[in-house]
């Protein structure tokens, strides 16, 4: 396991094996659309944050093909263990770390894509907007994010008194659309996936110059 464990106040899941278990089919199942939404195609550079067990990356890594880069990187030392596993079982080229979302490991400019899936909210407090500065520092000019997150105010509901019992403090609701906005990206448009279940924001970081 990656013994460096990463600080942040983020809802970190732990049990791996559980998530794949009773969450896994059902959230794979909208792998293709995810991608699709985000442009994904060969030879992209691909991040997927908060990926869990992995699967986005996973996906995106048979996507990009070899002359792209697909990796994965989650607050979880657990859940980055079962993402190695499963891309070792599969012989995928996917690489997975221990990181933060709001301090992203990642030279400026390094991705032509970020995805995440499930992962907005767990970040709670500033955290959103702190991952939204990472990941367009990490993005190229022009690159393109893809949020898909619960869409529902009822099921972020169930999920504040989860952070309850956790003992967190989840902030007011702030639509995504409007956070991806208001943190520079331009472009912003949402769609829904899975019968609504999902809301998935699109948009792409600007284009400028890196310092
Ligand atoms: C509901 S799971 C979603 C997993 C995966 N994206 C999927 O679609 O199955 C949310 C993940 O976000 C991770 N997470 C929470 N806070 C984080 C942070 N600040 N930085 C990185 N990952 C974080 C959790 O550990 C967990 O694995």
């Amino acid at each position: 396991m990656d013994q460096n464990p990463t600080k942040t106040t983020g809802i970190v899941l732990h049990r791996g094996r559980l998530y794949d278990l009773f969450f896994g089919p059902f959230v794979r199942l909208s792998d293709t659309a995810v991608l699709d939404l985000a442009e994904v195609s060969a030879g992209d550079r691909v991040l997927d944050i908060g990926t869990g067990p992995g699967y986005l990356a996973l996906a995106a890594s048979r996507r990009v093909g070899p002359k792209g880069l697909a990796v994965g990187i989650d607050a979880s030392p657990e859940m980055i263990e079962r993402a190695r596993e499963r891309a070792m079982r599969r012989r995928s080229s996917a690489e997975y770390r221990v990181a933060a979302a709001e301090s992203l490991p990642f030279d400026d400019g390094t991705f032509d894509v970020v995805v995440n899936r499930l992962v907005f909210h767990h970040l709670v407090g500033d955290l959103k907007e702190l991952a939204l500065g990472e990941i367009g520092r990490v993005l190229k000019p022009g690159g393109r994010l893809l949020i898909a997150d619960m869409s529902s105010r009822a099921a972020r509901g169930g999920h504040h008194l989860a952070a309850h019992i956790l003992g967190t403090h989840p902030e007011a609701e702030r639509h995504l659309e409007e956070l991806v906005a208001d943190a520079g990206f331009i472009k912003v448009r949402s769609s829904r996936l899975m019968h609504g279940l999902l809301e998935a924001v699109f948009a792409r970081n600007p284009e400028r110059n890196l310092a």
